[in-house]
């Protein structure tokens, strides 16, 4: 939710602001904006409602604008709708500060009805203006002082970046659950939401951490934490090539992070298999800490979750322990059943998500141990949790996820596994076949990525249905979930995930003839059942596209109009491969349809508001 970049150096900064801004737009995209302080030209801002582009064609791709101290801002609408005025930075009524912010200011409403009575006109419907003026009103010569009077009236979340044309030798980055790194370089400084932004300039970054206020100069960055005593904050090295962050070729980055998804499965799980066993160095639970667990909560939002739903099923069966599944944002509100024997695993890609944040919080809160599969490195949840698994995806910048989804997954695996191991609950002949299994399913992912032309013709097909449902029982069921989202999120079509048993006590009223259902049959115990649902919505006139496993395809093609095949697999591993079409799919169903696959209407990557 909002990408912010900062820069302070010696160079023109609005050419490298637009770059930054042109790496966070998966961040929010309805609006961008900048400004540049010159010492010849003061503080210049430009801003405007739409994409990059409309900003980048104002200033000549930055050309117009002068001066080596700035602030950017590409922006998903929360108070206020997309407009000019609405755009970051907002600006004091003097001029002299310019803000850009991620996250909420929730007391916005009471400050500024206060800052309206001593008679400060407001421009704009947004939240972070009442930041910007309070600024001013709080100003009398020192920004430091004026910077911290300000923050102790604010609540709520916030990354923020504030430029003073008075003290245009410094730019102030202030963090309070909203994530916020630095980049230090040789001569400049930066800062941003996510490395993204800087890694073209350095690699060398450091994240703040909550109520850290840093002071940024050309020639270095101090820190000082939510006590104001000055810490030193270690600095990572970033090194991931920035072309991983480029779409190479791909028409969109999501073509692209689909067709990776067989790499970033080996980068995630082969080098945690050694000797035929599932060796995860990062964790240290023992035997007994596992047997008394007395429950195994599951917490992530949206796709996350869908990665806990296929988790679900496959712990259980694997450990013989209660495995709840629940929606971050429900989970502080639903007075959750948790003790010191509570395992959480908490499921995020970006690390940041505000509801998964406040939820392991929670958590932690009430004695739970915290795991969290992460894919951002340095990210928030990365750092509060006990432990932390990575998947090692690299960088997903298409909004809708896919390859971070097929790490979360392949984790789950390795969790299930291990757990099992140190419990000694799963016998040795299914342990070496799901590992060895394991090591196959990248190739089994490239030849499913290979029928991309099959699926494409199939989207052809369909593209134009206005609804359409996904069935499936046991982890097909939990795929079809992931499948109806990215559909509907992508290509704006309704979709809707059923377990293929409950259709008969509702949905199947809404099955008409025409009406699209996928039906998901891979997992072999429950294909019979599956395909007698099948039948029913065939009979009522419903095209099927049916996906089964190799060995089921000759069944399945004399019941559904379409089949897609996927290569026989151990049942825990089928997800993996099940995905991969379900992704395809839409992507092609958003392409006909001439959607903005990237950047999905209303929708922003990194959900950092509530
Ligand atoms: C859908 C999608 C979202 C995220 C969700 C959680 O394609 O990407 O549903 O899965 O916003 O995000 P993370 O995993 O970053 O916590």
């Amino acid at each position: 939710m909002c990408g912010i970049v900062g820069f302070i150096g010696n160079e023109e900064a609005a050419p490298i602001l637009l770059d930054g801004l042109s790496r966070l737009e998966y961040r929010g995209y309805d609006s961008t904006g900048l400004a540049v302080y010159g010492e010849a030209e003061g503080l210049q801002v430009v801003k405007a409602k739409g994409r990059l582009k409309v900003l980048s064609d104002l200033t000549q791709g930055g050309a117009t604008v002068h001066g080596a101290l700035g602030v950017g801002h590409t922006r998903w609408a929360t108070h206020g709708a997309p407009s000019d005025a609405n755009s970051h930075p907002q600006v004091s009524e003097s001029g002299r500060f310019a803000v850009v912010h991620n996250g909420i200011i929730e007391n916005y409403a009471e400050i500024k009805e206060f800052l309206q009575g001593k008679g400060i006109k407001f421009t704009s419907q947004t939240d972070t203006e009442v930041v910007a003026q309070l600024l001013e009103y709080n100003y009398h010569g020192g920004l430091l002082e004026t910077v911290n009077k300000t923050l102790q009236r604010l609540r709520g979340a916030y990354a923020l970046g504030i430029v003073c044309a008075n003290h245009p030798d410094m730019l102030i980055a202030v963090r309070q659950d909203s994530p916020l790194i630095i980049g230090h370089g040789d001569g400049f400084q930066m800062l941003a939401s996510d490395v993204t932004a800087v890694i073209k300039y350095t690699r060398e970054v450091s994240y703040l951490d909550d109520g850290d206020l840093a002071i940024l100069t050309a020639d270095g960055v101090e820190v000082l934490d939510r006590y104001r005593q000055r810490v030193e904050k270690p600095v990572s090295h970033v090194d991931w090539e920035i072309s991983a962050a480029e779409k190479g070729g791909y028409e969109h980055f999501m073509a692209k992070e689909i067709m990776e998804q067989p790499e970033a499965f080996r980068k995630t799980v082969f080098p945690r298999l050694r000797d035929g066993k599932v060796i995860l160095d990062e964790l240290t639970y023992t035997p007994e800490y596992l047997k008394n667990m007395d429950k195994l909560y599951i917490i992530a939002c949206g796709s996350s979750y869908h990665v806990g739903m296929v988790a679900k099923y496959n712990l259980e069966k694997l450990l013989r322990k209660p495995v709840e599944v629940t929606l971050a944002s429900e989970f502080r509100y639903c007075d959750p059943i948790v003790t010191e024997h509570t395992l959480a695993l908490v499921i995020s890609q970006s690390g940041e998500t505000i509801d998964t944040l406040a939820a392991m919080r929670e958590a932690k809160r009430l004695g739970a141990r915290v795991l969290a599969v992460v894919n951002v490195v340095g990210s928030t949840i990365a750092r509060e949790a006990d432990d932390v698994l990575y998947t090692w995806a690299g960088p997903e910048i298409a909004v809708a996820t896919t390859k971070a989804y097929s790490t979360q997954l392949a984790v789950t695996y390795l969790i299930g596994l291990y757990f099992a191991d140190q419990m000694g609950v799963i016998d040795k002949k299914m342990y070496d076949e799901i590992v060895g299994q394991l090591l196959q399913i990248p190739t089994k992912m490239e030849a499913i990525l290979e029928q991309s032309k099959d699926i494409q013709y199939f989207a052809s097909l369909y593209f134009n249905h206005p609804s359409v449902f996904f069935i499936g029982r046991n982890i097909d069921y939990a795929v079809g979930l992931e499948g109806s989202l990215k559909l509907k999120e992508i290509s704006y079509i309704h979709s809707e995930a059923y377990a293929a048993g409950e259709l008969k006590h509702g949905t199947i009223s809404l099955i008409e003839p025409g009406t699209l259902v996928v039906a998901l049959a891979s997992y072999a115990p429950l294909f019979e059942k599956l395909m007698s649902n099948v039948v029913e919505v065939k009979s009522r006139g419903a095209s099927v596209l049916g996906l089964t496993v190799e060995s089921k395809g000759e069944e399945m093609v004399k019941i559904v109009d379409h089949t897609i095949l996927i290569p026989e697999v151990h049942p825990m591993l089928l997800p993996s491969l099940d995905v991969l079409p379900m992704q395809l799919f839409a992507y092609h169903v958003a392409l006909q349809r001439g959607c903005d696959i990237d950047k999905p209407r209303n929708l922003a990557k990194s959900v950092t508001v509530e």
